[in-house]
């Protein structure tokens, strides 16, 4: 699978980004071209895990890949349950927040080779980050590769009914705008839509934040069962804050 790489990119060089993930707090957005602003919730994903996240957490199954960790409130969270989790983001502030809570997290894009393909049990795509690549299709393929055989999906979606590929640009709305990258806006309807091939496995709303729960097919020739050992020893052998975002096998 080809990476699109103005997403990854542009997240990962994005100083108004990090410099919000260091001070814990925005203004931070992605502006659509036409001037629209959509308001990114910096303050929440820096602070700890809270009662609607928990709800989610407590549905992860096995062992689980947040896809997009952000500055690691879920990834803290499930360390701190004892399950095995790795936390994945194309920001080196994001990456160095999580792995100082305490959490284990890649520097590495979505898309790149990655640890435990095709064993994970849980697949987290939580804050919007369906939206990663702007192309939910693409996006949905790559999670049914990284979760085992009947794994699960959970994704925040959109509290609106809408399905929309967009150009954006990550502003503090002081600074000028770095380059131009697709995302993609779901809502639940949309999303299911797109989850041709995946089971129906769950769907609702908490605290205004809808979320969709999908199980990818059991059919497949790499049926074994996941290794907790071998996930958590290849985690182990890379260090997270050195790595380039572009992959390295
Ligand atoms: C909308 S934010 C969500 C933040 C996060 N879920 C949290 O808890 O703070 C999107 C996140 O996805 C990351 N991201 C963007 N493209 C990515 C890619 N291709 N692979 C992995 N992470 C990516 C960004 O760096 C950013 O941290």
């Amino acid at each position: 699978m080809s990476a699109p790489p103005a997403t990854a990119l542009a997240w990962a060089s994005a100083d108004p980004y990090a410099a919000a993930l260091r001070a814990g707090r925005g203004p931070l957005f992605l502006r659509r071209s036409d001037g629209w602003l959509l308001p990114l919730e910096v303050e929440r994903w820096c602070a700890r895990a809270d009662r609607v996240d928990r709800d989610v957490l407590d549905r992860c199954e096995g062992t689980v890949l947040d896809v997009g960790c952000g500055p690691g409130r879920l990834v803290a969270e499930l360390a701190a349950r004892g399950r095995a989790v790795l936390g994945i983001d194309v920001s080196e502030a994001a990456v160095d927040h999580t792995v100082r809570l305490g959490g284990q997290a890649l520097r590495r894009s979505v898309f790149e080779p990655l640890p435990g393909e095709g064993r994970w049990d849980t697949v987290l795509l939580m804050d919007g980050n369906v939206g990663i690549g702007g192309d939910p299709r693409a996006l949905l393929g790559r999670a049914a590769e990284l979760l085992r055989p009947g794994g699960l999906l959970i994704a925040e979606t959109a509290p609106a009914d809408i399905d929309e590929r967009v150009h954006v640009r990550i502003t503090d709305a002081h600074t000028a705008a770095g380059a131009a990258f697709p995302w993609a806006r779901l809502g639940s309807r949309a999303l299911l839509r797109h989850a041709r091939g995946w089971e129906r496995a769950g769907q609702w709303t908490a605290g205004g934040r809808p979320f969709v729960a999908l199980r990818s097919r059991s059919t497949s020739s790499s049926a074994e069962p996941p290794k907790r050992t071998a996930l958590i020893s290849s985690q182990r052998a890379r260090k997270p804050s050195g790595e380039s975002p572009v992959a390295d096998r």
